[in-house]
């Protein structure tokens, strides 16, 4: 993967951060894509200690001027988009899914599917330019079952699915290569935040009988991306220690 290019955005923290370590140690360069300056900017050092060419852009990835601004920054520092690491997502604020305000069903909608469907729009046409390339979508098991009280995030993930599974259907032959994972619940910051026995409980529901690890993901992102995945297509990988399959 040396000297390939990728863009990430949510970089500034858990699968986001995770993955961009995992493909600065192989030599990839770096947009690091996120709301969060200080955050990002953190990642983009991170990265750099790793000897990886970094930059960070600040973007909200539901405004499409700003989707369009990672993209011609990006293709300004480094020359074009190999990978794409489609990530940056919100939850929800965890009540019943009715009583969810209109306010904030927009708010997820906008980031979880218009910024995943703008990245994918702006980044492919980038992509077509240079002869393909490789992007992964983040959905959630919330993709793929229900999940009550974050029903507008399980929607969005759903979607990010179809989108996924349909792009692959229209650009295989132009060599872009395209995949969505749907990863459990992960102690990233957010969780860890929550009282012992909450982790704990959460733990004890899946097979494994643990929470999965940031980097877990990172490691199944970074194989996607790189051409060792290369017959892998319209795929929705489970990271999730079982939970899909029950
Ligand atoms: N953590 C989990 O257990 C879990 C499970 C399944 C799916 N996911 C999904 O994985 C993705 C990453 O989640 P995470 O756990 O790493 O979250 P995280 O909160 O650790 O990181 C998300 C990053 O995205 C950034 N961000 C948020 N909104 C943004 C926006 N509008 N524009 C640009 N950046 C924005 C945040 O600043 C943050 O740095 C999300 O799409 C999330 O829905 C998470």
């Amino acid at each position: 993967m040396q000297g390939k290019t990728a863009i990430i955005t949510g970089g500034g923290s858990g699968f986001g951060r995770e993955t961009a370590l995992k493909l600065a140690q192989r030599g990839v360069n770096i947009s690091v894509v996120d709301l969060s300056k200080e955050k990002g900017e953190e990642t983009v050092h991170l990265c750099e200690k790793l000897g990886s060419d970094a930059i960070f852009i600040q973007a909200d990835v539901s405004k499409v001027e700003d989707v369009k601004k990672y993209v011609i920054e990006t293709v300004d520092r480094f020359g074009k988009i190999d990978l794409f690491f489609n990530n940056a997502g919100i939850s929800g604020s965890g009540v019943r899914t009715l009583e969810c305000s209109e306010e904030e069903f927009d708010t997820i909608v906008d980031v979880n599917l218009k910024g995943v469907f703008y990245g994918l729009k702006y980044v492919v046409n980038e992509m077509l330019k240079t002869g393909g390339g490789s992007i992964v979508n983040t959905a959630s098991l919330g993709g793929l079952v229900g999940m009550p009280t974050l029903g507008a995030y399980s929607a969005t993930k759903h979607a990010v699915i179809g989108l996924t599974k349909t792009i692959a259907g229209e650009y295989g032959r132009d060599h872009i290569r395209i995949n969505a994972i749907a990863p459990g619940t992960n102690e990233t910051p957010m969780v860890k935040a929550f009282p012992a026995e909450a982790i704990k409980a959460m733990a004890d529901a899946v097979p494994m009988g643990r929470l999965g690890q940031p980097h877990e993901v990172g490691n199944v992102v970074a194989f996607l991306l790189s051409d060792e995945a290369s017959y892998i297509h319209g795929a929705v990988i489970s990271i999730d220690s079982g939970s899909a399959a029950l």
